[in-house]
């Protein structure tokens, strides 16, 4: 009989975790500034800040580790990563890099120039801001029921094909140095892309002769719901469909802190090798020599193991389950969560649950605060204070599409029992949402404020 909801793995190694009290935690909250980003690890009961490098590795990967050769060039350690990723994702050619956001911060260093534009479905935070800081536009074209948390379409994470073609006529192929997509969406909720819909991106794309870079952080949760949710797809393994939706695509940037499922990582991997070349030589000065890019040789270890792990049916039927368990609970409790929930994460519209609170004093901030407040649930804000942008003509200060915390859930880490203290929680911040407040915020850096922004609650 097959058991998917199951964990398909045994706790060999615990950590524990402290308690704190309802009086410590707001302490805790004001001494960082109301950001949940500068409270102390230690001081959190449940994490789910991210997904990102916070993973539990398997028994084969500490013991990979072991293997590690921390030679500077050539090591065998990189021979494995590096295999892992063309068998894995298809692609001849791979650089390492310490995370996501060094592949990110090297493809565009060498692709991109001031005032040109990169559409994606979106773009995340940090992909985003490597645009910016290249004095390019990150243009995000995602179907409008992406933004409808109640739709209960299966692929709300699809590029719109026909805002895509409309903006590269507008904007002229030439002013688009690579075109990306995003699987799974992070920003629109986690939602996956549909097969046909990265097919019809790159189709798009190559007409255009502008190369076509995947994001592929959460690739192996990805090809889940192809294979779940897809007609036709029903009897493809997952790794069969991982390597057909690469088969489209001319490379990738990846941060394996994701589905990679390690604590450190991420690497560029490409068809073209004279792009590999340019780019290597941004990586020498930027990551490290390009068979380390920054990492250790153990690290290399863990990810060639760890890529393998994540494309494990029996580990990703438990983890999509796992996550819809967690929506579930929140919902029961009487948060407004986005449906369906995606693969790493749940979704909560605090501007349906906090609607006293405009998005200007940031209900979703307000709203993540009160569960680390109530129950020293750590969870992060996906709205104003992380999106909100100038309006290109009129320079006002435009917020984001939507007020969402994410509940983003570490793999392997929690177990179900941990998923329904969460609901608890979430029982307790609902009973009292009406006497919430919104922050408003008293310092903040120029970008990517939403990490060390200063906050305080808003005064009626
Ligand atoms: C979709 C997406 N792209 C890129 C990144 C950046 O990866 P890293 O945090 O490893 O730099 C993230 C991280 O959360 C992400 O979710």
């Amino acid at each position: 009989m097959p058991i998917p909801f199951v964990e398909p793995f045994r706790i060999k190694v615990v950590e524990p975790i402290k308690q704190t009290t309802r009086e410590e935690r707001s302490k805790i909250l004001a001494h960082a500034h109301n950001n949940l980003f500068g409270v102390a690890a230690e001081d959190v009961f449940i994490d789910f800040l991210t997904d990102s490098g916070t993973n539990a590795m398997s028994d084969r990967q500490w013991s990979a580790m072991m293997m590690g050769d921390e030679s500077y060039a050539g090591a065998r350690s990189f021979k494995n990563f590096e295999k892992a990723v063309q068998d894995v994702l298809g692609f001849p050619h791979v650089l390492p890099t310490h995370q996501g956001r060094g592949a990110e911060g090297m493809l565009f260093q060498t692709l991109v120039k001031q005032g040109q534009s990169v559409p994606n479905n979106c773009h995340f935070d940090t992909t985003q801001a490597n645009l910016l800081t290249q004095g390019a536009n990150a243009i995000d074209l995602v179907v409008d029921e992406s933004a409808d948390s109640s739709s209960q379409s299966l692929f709300k994470g699809n590029m719109d094909l026909e805002k895509l073609e409309a903006f590269i006529q507008k904007t002229g192929a030439e002013n688009i140095p690579l075109g990306m997509l995003t699987i799974t969406n992070n920003s629109a909720a986690g939602q996956p892309v549909s097969m046909a819909n990265i097919k019809g991106t790159a189709a798009i794309y190559h007409r255009h002769n502008i190369p076509f870079i995947i994001d592929a952080c959460r690739f192996a949760e990805n090809a889940w719901f192809i294979k779940t949710r897809e007609p036709g797809y029903a009897d493809r393994s997952v790794a069969e469909i991982a390597l057909e939706m690469f088969s489209v695509a001319d490379g990738c940037t990846m941060s394996a802190k994701k589905d990679a499922i390690v604590n450190i990582g991420g690497f560029i991997a490409c068809r073209d090798e004279s792009l590999k070349l340019k780019i290597a030589q941004k990586l020498i000065v930027h990551e490290g020599f390009i068979t380390y890019g920054g990492l250790a040789g153990r690290d290399l270890e863990a990810v060639a193991v760890g890529l393998r792990e994540g494309i494990d049916e029996s580990y990703l039927a438990y983890r999509e389950s796992h996550t819809r368990y967690l929506g579930d609970v929140l919902a029961e409790a009487g948060l407004k969560v986005y449906r369906p929930t995606g693969g790493h994460a749940v979704y909560v519209n605090a501007a349906r649950n906090l609607p006293h609170i405009p998005p200007s004093q940031f209900p979703a901030v307000a709203l993540a605060n009160m569960l680390y407040i109530e129950g020293g649930v750590r969870t992060v804000e996906i709205g104003s204070l992380m999106f909100s942008h100038p309006d290109p003509v009129t320079g006002e200060e435009l917020p984001a599409p939507n007020e969402l915390v994410r509940f983003a859930i570490p793999r392997r880490v929690y177990t179900r029992s941990h998923l329904d203290f969460v609901g608890e929680v979430a029982r307790e911040v609902v009973k009292n949402a009406d006497a919430i407040k919104g922050l408003k915020i008293t310092w903040q850096p120029e970008l990517l404020r939403h990490f060390l922004a200063k906050l305080d609650w808003v005064e009626n």
